[in-house]
């Protein structure tokens, strides 16, 4: 089959790297793809948001399946799209409908779908410019520190925590004002929840759901997760907490009230669904869902997985994902991300890169693009990712930065404490 893959980062080359190993795969399209993908399919100049583009590609290529790696075109209705035209709509596509997108798209949404199905979550409501006085008198009734967050997609700095209540109050009236456009005009304000984050992915067929394997990331910029948010520096999985046991809390309290949620709504959800979760005194609770594969913790997550991914995402098209076997590979994984210097600041692109297959490592491009002399250039904050298994987290690691460390460009960065706080 042929089959055409959306999106340019980290998670995306991933992803493809592990499509490319199926024996079922004839061709691999990745749209717009980087320097990376270009070793596991061909790179096509399409963005991700062009749905008249992409319908013509997948028609004039017999494309049998599109995969969705970035939430942008789930929430802009791809899945919609496809299905409202008949010339492309018996080609599956993973991902949401816009509906199901709604879950990552509207944090309002998520929360009230959270409440009507029993899930754990934070204490929360949603304020409007017409409720701020309201607003301002429920943050008194919560303790510092204050959760606000914009109603919609802000490329992922539209949460912010804050210590002081005046300062929260300020925020939540500058938010509702349109600090974040259109995006904040509802903000979503909660209660802070203490603990250790995870990141569980499952992937539906709308009726049955597997649990794919559960990662970390890490998110700051500086290690001893110290200084500004950053769309993520590394991952590990497994996740040390994450036991069988509180892996069946997290599916009796969140996975099946979810899947079985969207789907007594009349949602249409084929897809990935990422469930950030916290573990509050060894009870998990969802910190927020995304429509999507995590980044970078889809640079551990597929190592882990034994089996064909597109048998999978078949079992994902054709409704028997029961019938379709997940295996998960014992071992742990340990994603490096490397960035620019100045990264999540302002920073300059274009450097050559050198070195950049290491061995004994997984290395996943990211921000990487061909420069006219044919070489790989940086050409984005998050720049590649060094992903290595070990039989322990520490042996992992251990792989990954000495692949880190050879890999060379100007400005390189990266942290060398990713998976440290983790009991073994
Ligand atoms: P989000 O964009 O929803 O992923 O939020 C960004 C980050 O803010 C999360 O990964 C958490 O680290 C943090 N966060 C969000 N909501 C809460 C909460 N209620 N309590 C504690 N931390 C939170
Ligand atoms: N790593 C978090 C995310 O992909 O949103």
């Amino acid at each position: 089959m042929n089959i055409l893959l959306l999106g340019s980062g980290g998670r995306e080359h991933a992803l493809a790297w592990k499509i490319a190993q199926s024996a079922r795969v004839d061709h691999l399209f990745i749209a717009p793809g980087n320097a990376g993908t270009r070793a596991v399919g061909t790179n096509v100049p399409l963005k991700v948001n062009d749905f008249e583009g992409i319908r013509a590609f997948v028609l004039a290529n017999a494309i049998d399946m599109v995969v969705v790696g970035p939430e942008d075109p789930l929430v802009n209705g791809i899945v919609d799209f496809f299905r409202a035209d008949s010339s492309i709509a018996r080609i599956p596509v993973i991902g949401p409908s816009a509906a199901g997108a709604r879950l990552e798209g509207s944090k309002d949404f998520a929360k009230e779908f959270m409440m009507r199905h029993n899930i754990p979550t934070a204490r929360h409501r949603t304020f409007t410019p017409e409720t701020v006085a309201e607003g301002e008198a429920f943050l008194e009734t919560l303790a510092a520190p204050y959760v606000l967050k914009a109603d919609g997609l802000c490329a992922g700095k539209g949460v912010l925590i804050i210590d002081n209540l005046d300062e929260a109050k300020r925020e939540l009236r500058e938010m509702i004002g349109g600090m974040f456009g259109g995006a904040s005009a509802r903000v979503v304000v909660e209660e802070f929840l203490s603990g250790i984050e995870c990141s569980v992915f499952v992937l539906t067929d709308g009726t049955h759901y597997k649990i794919l394997p559960e990662a970390k990331d890490y998110k700051r910029i500086g290690e001893g997760d110290r200084g500004l948010n950053t769309g993520g520096m590394g991952s590990v999985s497994p996740v040390p907490f994450a036991d069988e046991a509180w892996m069946r809390k997290v599916e009796d309290r969140i996975v099946r009230p979810t899947v079985e949620g969207l789907k007594a709504e009349g949602i249409d959800y084929r897809g990935f669904i990422f469930c950030g979760l916290i573990n509050v005194g060894g009870d998990p609770m969802v910190i927020e869902y995304n429509c999507r594969m995590g980044d970078p913790e889809t640079e551990s997550v597929m190592l882990r997985i034994k089996s064909d991914l597109v048998d999978l995402l078949e079992g994902v098209a054709e409704g028997d994902l029961d019938t379709r076997p997940l295996e998960v590979d014992e071992r742990h994984a340990v994603c490096v991300m490397l960035v620019s210097g100045g990264y999540p600041g302002n920073y300059p692109k274009g450097f050559k890169m050198r070195n950049i297959d290491v061995e004994g490592s997984v290395v996943f491009h990211a921000g990487t693009a061909i420069d006219g002399d044919g070489d790989v250039v940086t050409a984005g904050g998050r720049v590649i990712a060094v992903s290595s298994y070990g039989a322990t987290r520490a042996e992992a690691l251990a792989r990954s930065m000495s692949g880190a460390e050879r890999i060379e460009f100007e400005g390189k960065y990266y942290r060398r404490d990713i998976g440290k706080d983790l009991a073994s």
